[in-house]
């Protein structure tokens, strides 16, 4: 495709009343931008040029290196945007098509349709509409009596009467490079916002006689901009029903779709069964067979086949086929539950090791351990693996068995096979076989309870 694609992305989205540019807040854990972006690589463009300005530095690290990144200092409007991206456009001769960094929905069947009939119908502009019920925001399509397109008149300039045209501009046009370029010199800012707008070109174009085409969105929903948070509240639920709705095609149960939140790149595998408020984000990949939820909040984690998740919080973790996790555990980074394994109640584990078939049943904190395979580690085992300066290792090897309520002082290590009595706090290496045990001895004070007893029932104090 000879085309070029301008993406402007510079505004500060003043109706979002934020301190984050409006382009980087997220639907479904991406950033709106983000969409945009990853349909229009999909057209392969030959270059791919991205306006910013407000808060460029936070906006320019999610764009792909390829892209050429251009700054708009000031964000006098759209056809300002524009040709700020002229001169990154130098060696370009062509079709432009310019999109906005605010309609995540955007789908590049869309595009390339739009493409393509700027191209059969040698339009020297093509533009993207839709039809909506309630068009309130959008600039209206103004159309001749013989249905070409005339101008576009933004909602702030519109008359009453232009604001009941059901036909909005979508924002997202194919121009040729020339045409563009010398219409867009040619618009001013004699308008309710004061902006020089990318939408006079149109009337420039249609009052040079020049061909002007529409190609008209099949999906509405498409289309629609974020530019207030009920705007990205209403995107979010669009864009969660688009990415569920395949999941469920592919093979996955999801109980109630409208109560399960997932990312765009999270992968789930046939006869996965997804239970309501669960959020999936980030690189997560889930395999095949599971059963998530209720309640899981998973970030960029890997998991297996056959693995049973109730009310778990992990982030970029590796979880193994066959293992169980919860209800109420919590995995930090750098943690590997290998298969079979099982992490039981109020859990945490960081930067930690599960062998195989190896067992945290309940309340307990393992951080920078490794733990071998049919470990049993009872409950309210803690690593205590910081001293307030550094942190330290604890291996605990194959078949060893850790009493309740056992410190592990590290570094320290527990042989093969070795038990630890519970109640102790290990701070010396225990080598395999053997017990290790550490407490005061058990005292017995004989008839103590009744003593106390027969107190009591003479009303004295003991
Ligand atoms: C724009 C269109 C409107 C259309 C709507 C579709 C104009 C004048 N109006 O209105 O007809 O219905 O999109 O969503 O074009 N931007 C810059 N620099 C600027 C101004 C804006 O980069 O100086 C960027 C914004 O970051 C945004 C995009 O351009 O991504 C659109 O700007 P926005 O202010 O949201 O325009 P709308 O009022 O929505
Ligand atoms: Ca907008």
């Amino acid at each position: 495709m000879n085309l070029a694609v301008v993406v402007l992305a510079a505004g500060e989205g003043t109706r979002m009343k934020s301190s984050c540019p409006k382009v980087l807040h997220c639907i479904c854990g991406q950033p709106i931008l983000q969409y945009v972006m990853t349909e229009i690589e999909k057209l392969s463009p030959k270059e791919t040029v991205v306006v910013v300005g407000h808060q460029a530095e936070k906006v320019t690290p999610i764009l792909n290196k390829k892209v050429k990144v251009t700054i708009q200092d000031e964000q006098r409007g759209t056809a300002h945007a524009v040709m700020m991206a002229e001169s990154s456009l130098q060696d370009y001769n062509g079709t432009i098509m310019v999109t906005c960094g605010d309609t995540p929905l955007i789908r590049q069947e869309t595009l390339s349709k739009l493409f393509q009939l700027h191209q059969n119908k040698k339009a020297v502009a093509t533009l993207l509409s839709a039809i909506l019920s309630d068009p309130t925001g959008y600039g209206r399509i103004i159309r001749k009596a013989n249905g070409t397109v005339e101008r576009i008149v933004e909602e702030k300039d519109a008359s009453e009467k232009e604001k009941r045209v059901a036909e909005i501009n979508s924002g997202i046009y194919c121009f040729e490079k020339e045409e563009l370029f010398s219409a867009i010199k040619k618009i001013n800012c004699e308008n309710a916002q004061k902006e020089f707008y990318l939408t006079d070109v149109i009337e420039i174009l249609n009052k040079q006689n020049k061909k002007v085409a529409v190609s008209v969105v099949e999906d509405s929903t498409e289309i629609s901009g974020v530019n207030s948070r009920k705007e990205l509240a209403q995107a979010q639920t669009l864009m969660q029903s688009r990415i569920n709705d395949k999941l469920m095609e592919e093979g996955t149960t999801l109980i109630a779709p409208e109560l399960t939140f997932i990312g765009p790149d999270v992968v789930i595998g046939r006869d996965t069964i997804v239970y309501p408020f669960s959020f999936l984000e980030g690189k997560t990949r889930i395999g095949k067979e599971c059963c998530l939820g209720p309640s899981v909040h998973l970030i960029d984690v890997v998991i297996g086949d056959k693995v049973q998740i109730e009310n778990v919080v992990a982030e970029d973790c590796v979880i193994e086929d066959e293992v169980n996790l919860g209800p109420f555990s919590r995995l930090r980074p750098g943690t590997r539950v290998k298969k079979g394994a099982k992490i039981g109640s109020y859990v945490e584990v960081k930067k930690s090791e599960v062998g195989e078939k190896s067992k945290i049943p309940h309340l307990s904190y393992i951080g920078d351990a490794v733990i071998g395979k049919n470990v049993n580690v009872g409950a309210g085992t803690i690593t205590c693996n910081y001293d307030g300066v550094k942190k330290y290792q604890t291996i605990i090897e194959d078949d060893a068995f850790i009493g309740s309520d056992t410190m592990l002082v590290a570094p320290v290590k527990i042989g093969k096979n070795a038990t630890v009595g519970a109640g102790s706090a290990i701070s010396a290496d225990v080598p395999k076989d053997s017990l290790a045990l550490e407490r005061t001895e058990q005292r017995i004070i004989k008839d103590w309870s009744k003593k106390k007893r027969h107190k009591k029932d003479k009303g004295k104090q003991y």
